[in-house]
């Protein structure tokens, strides 16, 4: 996967931020939305923080 990938455009953050967020305990959307601010402005990309989420959580 590529870390570097922008996820969220509206905020820019990328999925290593997502990964480092959960690494640091994050395992709900509202935990990564607080820490990271992806999803928090115009929603489109909420799908695909959710699915990094679950993707990051079941390397755990
Ligand atoms: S792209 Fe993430 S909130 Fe808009």
């Amino acid at each position: 996967m590529n870390l570097d990938e922008v996820i969220c455009y509206c905020q820019n953050v990328t999925s290593g931020m997502i990964k480092s967020a959960v690494d640091n305990g994050a395992t709900t959307l509202a935990e990564v939305q607080k820490i990271t601010g992806a999803g928090t402005v115009c929603g489109s990309c909420i799908d695909n923080v959710q699915r990094l989420i679950e993707q990051f959580t079941a390397e755990h």
